[in-house]
């Protein structure tokens, strides 16, 4: 039965977008104009609070399989020079907000916003703080590289409001570190959680990664059961995106040693079955969640959104992305910065905001925007209720229907009348599931861009 089901899984398998927006970022167009940018960012909305991005794009070492934008360093002054330019970025945007504009979210990502020494960390905080509206309501969270932490950076974190640590855990096993260039011991995570939990911040996330060279189900569970001992707040569970075409690192990795769809979907499964039966809740595709975790309340309530970091709890109308290649997402559409350090540097030095593509949404870009973002977070989208709240007239979503016929065929999603939702076990169908509602989809060349789903 089983697998039977995974057979069906593997058939419909095709390289699709994560659907962290949409439309999905290669998409965007360039050339994006500055004053719109300006426009989105001064509109005043329904609610006042915005929340924030940023991007420190410099790590110490690359690990091979990584699909974010970072350069290589062992130069602090070249982070430091580069947050004096993001602070500087900060200032122009904050002086286009609308007044009494507030901060609810603060997110560093990267990159690794861990490799700035706590005294740069602290002082870029304070310049932030003197831009922003970032106060005690702020939710303040960033992710963080195990291998350079140690009390006086998390010491630092702490006292500069930080409340949600993501770890880059990825894998525990050895052999699988060494293959992807990113030698990390246990010792280092248990080091990080016990710290963070010492000083009292409270949720710690760890990223885990499957379909990395030499996975075995074996070394898999080892992983995610010792992930356990460990007590995270929350898992990302991520499959392994491997697009050496746009990553030519990734070609280091050797093909042979990666694991195929049919492994990656043993993989996958092995680790969730673990996460499911030591209690956590799972969270659209690929979160494993505590119960009493706010994103879990988040998934009841209705209130669970998906964005470029993941799945959030982060309900701000509009998401401003601040350094090198950072995506804001507004009502209106999403602004990406140019990820060239040299030309964001001499924007920002001009007075000038260092935006470079953007896509403007229009009305069918919310309606199916709208129903994506159910899917991957509930798993389910009613197209009635979507067909009420958007005036549609009914069809509107037939075509969109008729190319979902095969996995319902098969299976693997289940419509009732206008209800769609993705069958039980499935839920690494739901990007293929999305992907009947792009209307981008048939858009020439655009494939090669994305990873496969499973
Ligand atoms: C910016 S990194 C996290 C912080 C820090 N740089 C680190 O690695 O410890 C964000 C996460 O993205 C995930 N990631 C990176 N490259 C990926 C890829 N090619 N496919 C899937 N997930 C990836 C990893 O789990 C990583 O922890
Ligand atoms: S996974 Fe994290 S630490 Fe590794 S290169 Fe990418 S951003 Fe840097």
């Amino acid at each position: 039965m089983q697998d039977a089901l995974k057979q069906k899984i593997l058939d419909h398998d095709r390289l699709v977008p994560r659907y962290t927006s949409y439309p999905t970022a290669p998409h965007f167009q360039p050339n994006f104009p500055e004053s719109e940018y300006r426009d989105w960012l001064s509109t005043p909305l329904a609610q006042r609070e915005r929340s924030l991005y940023i991007h420190i794009p410099f790590c110490t070492k690359m690990c091979y399989y990584c699909g974010c934008h970072t350069h290589i360093t062992q130069k602090q002054e070249r982070v430091v020079d580069y947050v004096d330019t993001l602070v500087a970025e900060a200032a122009l945007v904050a002086g286009t907000l609308p007044p009494g504009t507030t901060i609810s979210h603060l997110h560093f990502g990267g990159g690794s916003p861990t490799i700035l020494e706590p005294a740069a960390f602290s002082r870029m905080m304070d310049r932030l703080r003197k831009t922003f509206i970032i106060d005690s309501n702020t939710r303040i969270e960033m992710e963080a590289d195990p291998r350079h932490m140690g009390e006086a950076r998390i010491a630092t974190y702490a006292k500069n409001g930080v409340s949600r640590i993501s770890l880059g855990v990825q894998d525990f096993d050895h052999n699988v570190l060494q293959a992807v260039n990113r030698p990390q011991p246990f010792y280092l995570s248990l080091e990080a959680v016990s710290l963070c939990r010492a000083y009292d911040i409270e949720c710690i996330n760890f990223d885990l990664m499957y379909g990395l060279p030499g996975q075995t189900v074996e070394t898999i569970r080892n992983t995610c059961e010792t992930a356990l001992l460990l007590k995270p707040n929350r898992i990302a569970f991520f499959g392994y995106a491997h697009v050496p075409w746009m990553k030519k690192h990734m070609g280091m990795l050797q093909e042979d040693t990666l694991p195929d769809s049919s492994q990656r979907y043993d993989l996958f499964m092995a680790g969730r079955q673990i996460f499911l039966d030591a209690g956590y809740a799972p969270v659209g595709i690929d979160h494993f969640v505590k119960p009493s975790d706010s994103m879990n309340q988040a998934l009841v309530n209705h209130t669970l959104r998906r964005n470029f970091q993941g799945y959030t709890t982060d309900n701000a109308p509009a998401l401003i992305g601040l350094g090198a290649s950072s995506i804001g997402a507004f009502p209106q559409g999403y602004a990406q910065n140019t990820a060239d350090l040299k030309l964001y540097a001499q924007k920002v030095a001009e007075g000038r905001l260092p935006v470079s593509r953007g896509a403007r949404c229009g009305r069918d870009d919310a309606i199916f925007a709208s129903v994506i973002q159910e899917l991957m977070c509930y798993l389910r989208a009613d197209l009635q209720a979507f067909e009420n709240r958007f005036s549609l007239p009914a069809g509107f979503f037939d075509e969109s229907l008729a190319r979902l016929a095969p996995l319902a065929a098969d299976g693997l999603v289940e419509i009732d009348g206008k209800v769609v939702r993705i069958a039980p076990d499935c839920e690494q169908i739901a990007r293929i599931a999305a992907h009947a509602f792009d209307q981008y989809a048939a858009t020439q060349g655009q494939a090669a861009r994305h990873s496969r789903a499973i």
